[in-house]
């Protein structure tokens, strides 16, 4: 007599299904393979030969949530797809990190660390703007990549990130700066070039369902911020599955079992998005060699950017990773050389709880310590990255665009059997070199963090609890920097820029220096801005001072007060004499006073605009502005 399991498979077999597989699917599953579609049934027979049979313990008979089940593998079809190899691929890889990580084996076991080669710059001087103008140059030929797909938890903020005011004296938002600061090297390196051709510098953002729409609306609702709609190209990642324990079995959403419960995998999906996208060989087709790598609130960056690229450039870096001096210990990741006894060689990101250790393992007895220049001789990576196109292309061919990955689960005891909540795999845009040959040129530009780094990651409370002397990076200091900075690079010009005043503002004491911005078209390089800054002037504390536009010049000017210039690139500006006014007063917000707008309150100060002088120049001409 046939038994039932004879029966199904007899079913089965008629509907064109066979296989040994189908004798392990769960009866559940058996009893819906006929709803499903031919690629349907593969991946129900793929997701059954990895383990993974319980994803259909609940489900019900043919009938009921049939949508449900639909659903479900459509779901499994798009998790499949976004993954390089697929999800065999992803659990199978999710596997060996979760017996790496129950084994607690170091995955720098065996390696020993050095410093690797790089170039270490001072603002202002010869080499400095050599490497500049060299970037200049260099800038038609690069594309900028911006990953905007982080929920940004920490900072807690309801909108997206690249929307908020990088500075609140103008309002411009990230993303609007971003912008402005890629069309201005546009127009600076086309210049150069003397070639009559006009070439646009692409850029791609990288954003996540967190964030996809909202960018979507805050570039259409502005214009792209200047730039051509064709140049910018939105690539959106996905999120990956979840595992529930060490065999790597998904996890199913607790709300709906016909759904794997998905995580974002981290902004190292960025060189598989781009690889698969075709946008890398559009690239290299137009004739770029460069390819620039930057994160979502960062203010300073564009400061730091020609020398950077002049530097890629010079020394012909495949990979360039952006650092700034870093105190030993201090909490940010080291670039670091990795050698291993069996030839292995990377230079990539060392996370700075595991450099001490590594140092001590490998003849350092003081581990993570400061050299003669009382910084570790480690850089701090500030994962901005430049890669040079076409070896970047080549090695996404070899790896298809997959990227390190690492595991954090949380375990529930020492035992590290089970996890408190379910976990997935993790991958990090500066792990990118990890697979690199050992032949590969891999370096770092090393820039003063005052003109480089000054992230917007922390709300106001954790942000007050940073352990004195640590950087807030919160909105309140990085709005701060940009003053710091630019008052700083204003002086290295010649301007005698008052000392800043210490202020607490949401249980930050930050300086506060005087509130200078201008538009990067303004001052892209620091030999563009000596060339419009002259004779002698002065800028008090409590000033303000705007310069939108591009043919500024600030000569002899006294400034007590608040001044804003705005021009079009018609009009050439000479601005001098004393400007003396009640200007702009700061004044503190509470965080928690919510009748102030969240990006106010986050920052915890306003500006009072009790008086100011503002001069519009929008017709072609020469104009001077005396008082
Ligand atoms: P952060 O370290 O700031 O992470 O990301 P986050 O996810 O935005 O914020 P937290 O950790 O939840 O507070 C660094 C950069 O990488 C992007 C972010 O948008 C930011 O520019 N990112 C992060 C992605 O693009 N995708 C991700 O999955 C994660």
């Amino acid at each position: 007599m046939a038994s039932a399991a004879d029966s199904t498979a007899d079913e089965l077999s008629k509907l064109g299904i066979n296989g040994e597989w189908t004798a392990n699917a769960p009866p559940t599953l058996q009893k819906n393979l006929q709803l499903l579609s031919p690629d349907q049934v593969e991946l129900a027979k793929m997701l059954v030969e990895m383990g993974q049979t319980h994803l259909f313990a609940h489900w019900a008979d043919p009938g009921t949530d049939d949508d449900e089940k639909k659903a479900f593998f459509a779901q499994v079809a798009k998790l499949d797809q976004n993954y390089p190899g697929g999800l065999v691929s992803y659990i199978k890889n999710a596997r060996e990190l979760l017996a790496d990580s129950k084994a607690g084996n170091n995955p720098f076991d065996g390696f020993t660390p050095s410093v690797p080669t790089g170039e270490i710059l001072k603002f202002g001087d010869d080499n400095f703007l050599n490497f500049e103008e060299e970037g200049v140059k260099e800038a038609r030929r690069a594309a900028f990549v911006l990953v905007a797909g982080g929920l940004g938890e920490r900072l807690g903020y309801n909108g997206i990130k690249v929307a908020l005011p990088a500075e609140t004296t103008t309002g411009t938002c990230f993303l609007q700066h971003y912008i402005e600061s890629i069309l201005a090297l546009q127009d600076a390196s086309n210049k150069i070039a003397k070639d009559g051709c006009e070439k646009e510098i692409p850029f791609a953002i990288m954003t996540s369902d967190d964030t996809h729409t909202r960018t979507v609306q805050l570039l259409e609702s502005n214009n792209y911020f200047g730039m051509k709609p064709s140049q910018v190209t939105l690539l959106k990642q996905e999120k990956v599955a979840c595992l529930d324990d060490n065999d790597a079995r998904l996890a199913l959403d607790s709300n709906n079992k016909y759904k794997i419960q998905t995580k974002p995998h981290g902004h190292g999906d960025v060189h598989s998005l781009l690889y698969s996208s075709g946008v890398l060989n559009e690239w290299r087709d137009a004739g770029l060699k460069w390819v620039l790598f930057f994160q979502d609130t960062n203010g300073l960056l564009f400061k730091a950017i020609p020398a950077s690229l002049g530097v890629s450039s010079s020394r012909q870096f495949h990979v360039n990773s952006l650092a700034v001096p870093r105190k030993a210990k201090e909490a940010i990741g080291g670039i670091t050389r990795l050698t291993h006894a069996d030839g292995r060689s990377m230079v990539i990101n060392v996370e700075y709880n595991q450099l001490d250790p590594l140092l001590r393992a490998s003849g350092y007895p003081d581990g993570d310590a400061n050299c003669e220049t009382g910084y570790s001789p480690f850089p701090g990576n500030i994962n901005q990255l430049i890669l040079e196109l076409g070896p970047y292309i080549e090695e996404l061919t070899k790896t298809g665009g997959a990227i390190k990955e690492f595991v954090n689960p949380k375990y529930k005891d020492a035992s590290k059997t089970s996890f408190k909540s379910s976990t997935r795999l993790e991958c990090m845009m500066q792990d990118y070199p990890k697979t690199l040959p050992p032949t590969a040129r891999v370096g770092f530009t090393v820039m003063d963090t005052w003109l480089a780094y000054a992230p917007v990651k922390n709300n106001p409370e954790d942000a007050a609890k940073v352990p004195k002397g640590n950087p807030y990076h919160s909105a309140t200091s990085g709005e701060m920097a940009i003053y710091r900075a630019n008052s700083r690079i204003l002086r290295e010009a010649g301007a005698k820029v008052d000392d800043p005043a210490t202020q607490v503002f949401n249980g930050q004491e930050v300086e506060v220096w005087p509130r200078i911005v201008w538009t990067p078209k303004w001052g892209l390089t620091f030999s563009q801005i000596k060339k419009k800054v002259g004779g002698s002037c002065s800028v008090s504390q409590r000033s303000t001072l705007v310069i939108n536009g591009r043919d500024i010049c600030v000569e002899d000017l006294n400034l007590d007060g608040a001044l804003l210039v705005n021009s079009v690139n018609e009009a050439e500006v000479k601005v001098e004499g004393t400007v003396q006014n009640k200007g702009w007063v700061l004044e503190s917000v509470d965080y928690k006073d919510t009748s102030a707008p969240e990006e106010i309150r986050i920052r915890g100060f306003r500006f009072n605009k009790v008086e100011q002088l503002e001069r519009t120049y929008n017709k072609p001409g020469k104009f001077s502005l005396k008082p």
